[in-house]
């Protein structure tokens, strides 16, 4: 019998703690209410129909031909499929896939895992597959790494899969242990500002700075051989390389270090109420990724910089991999209508060009709702 479900796939902010879920640090994430929609509905036979109305694109799979495709997008479900089917030996029954959006593409919110998270989690629900959180968040680590190309960190899909209204997740992305925090931000709210810059390069320059901090931690364990990440290296034993390693290299560690401290500060302070104690550290952490980490780019500085001047924003830095992407922005709510016209006609004036500024609540992560749901 045919069968119909709606999964629901939020985007993602970080409130801080950058570049450091490949590393083994600590960051401090949580999911929004800016959604990816997919309808997912089981056929008979092999071919599965897939189609999405916000890019505008469909195209066809047969689950006993699945190959990957030229065209990046159809890749997050291809992939999901030959995970499944290939990789795991699992039964899947053919489905329809209508997918709708209105979490912006390549802004750093994180919309390609979402993707991914969503249709695993479909698909998981529809044929009964019993994979818990951990497993999808392999299985969405596995389709990232081998069939997208990116080599990221686990923040993204373990923040889209456990995910909670109002909760900020403190985890620590070695060991998966997390506890969920109060976003309780007071008069302050969180503002997205994106650039519209397209990161095209973003891929192959990310998986550079994951190579780079490779490079770094062999290079410090021919002495110590006792690292299993960066972040575990003492500043004071970075310190001792510092004429010994390339200076970019050493400037990608320094980061690293103090990114994951900042996290752990940040939590904290949030938990005391120091909200303008965070608001520093968010700024210190954009400082770090433009200059020691160097993966931001002019738009975004002049963001960033820009909002400095103002005291109704208390924290601002790029979010997510970088090279372009949105701002996050902790901003007193009775100032946001206005800050956002006076930031837009700046950037206008600047780059010749538009931004996007939006404000989001913290929502649930991933959520599938069955026929009598919806
Ligand atoms: C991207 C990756 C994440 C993380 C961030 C940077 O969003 O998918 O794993 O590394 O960049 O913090």
């Amino acid at each position: 019998m045919e069968e119909k479900i709606i999964v629901e796939s939020p985007g993602r902010i970080n409130l801080i703690g950058e570049h450091v879920d490949y590393n083994g640090g600590s960051v401090l994430p949580a999911s929004i209410d800016k959604k990816i929609i997919i309808e997912l509905i089981t056929i008979d036979g092999d071919e599965c129909h897939i189609e999405s109305s916000s890019l505008k694109k469909a195209f066809k799979l047969n689950l006993k031909k699945i190959s990957k495709s030229k065209i990046q997008w159809e890749n997050y479900i291809i992939g999901v499929v030959y995970n499944l089917l290939v990789l795991k030996n699992l039964k899947l029954k053919a489905f329809k896939c209508k997918i709708d959006s209105n979490l912006p593409i390549g802004a750093g919110i994180s919309s390609s895992s979402s993707l991914i998270c969503g249709i695993i989690s479909g698909l998981n629900y529809l044929n009964n597959l019993k994979l818990n959180s951990n497993e999808i968040i392999d299985i969405v680590s596995d389709v990232e790494h081998s069939f997208i190309g990116l080599m990221g960190g686990i923040m993204d899909q373990f923040t889209i899969i456990n995910g909670k209204k109002n909760k900020l997740i403190l985890l620590n992305c070695q060991n998966r242990n997390f506890k969920y925090i109060n976003s309780n931000f007071k008069q302050y709210k969180i503002l997205l500002i994106n650039t519209n810059v397209e990161h095209n390069l973003a891929d192959s320059l990310y998986n550079q700075r994951v190579k780079e901090c490779k490079e770094g931690l062999d290079i410090i364990n021919k002495k110590y051989k006792k690292y299993k990440y960066l972040v575990d290296i003492e500043e004071e034993v970075l310190y001792e390389f510092k004429s010994t390693l390339k200076e970019k290299i050493f400037n990608r560690i320094l980061f690293v270090i103090q990114e994951n401290k900042r996290t752990h500060d940040s939590a904290n302070k949030i938990g005391q109420s120091k909200l303008k104690e965070f608001g520093k550290l968010m700024y210190k952490s954009h400082h770090g990724l433009k200059e020691l980490y160097e993966v931001s780019c002019e738009e975004l500085d002049f963001l960033v910089d820009f909002s400095s001047s103002y005291n109704e924003v208390i924290g601002s830095r790029m979010m997510g991999g970088g090279f372009g992407g949105c701002t996050i922005n902790l901003i007193e709510e009775n100032f946001v209508d206005n800050f956002i016209k006076t930031i837009s006609i700046a950037y206008l004036k600047k780059f010749n060009m538009r931004l996007d500024a939006f404000q989001i609540n913290i929502d649930n992560g991933v959520t599938v709702k069955k026929n009598n749901e919806f």
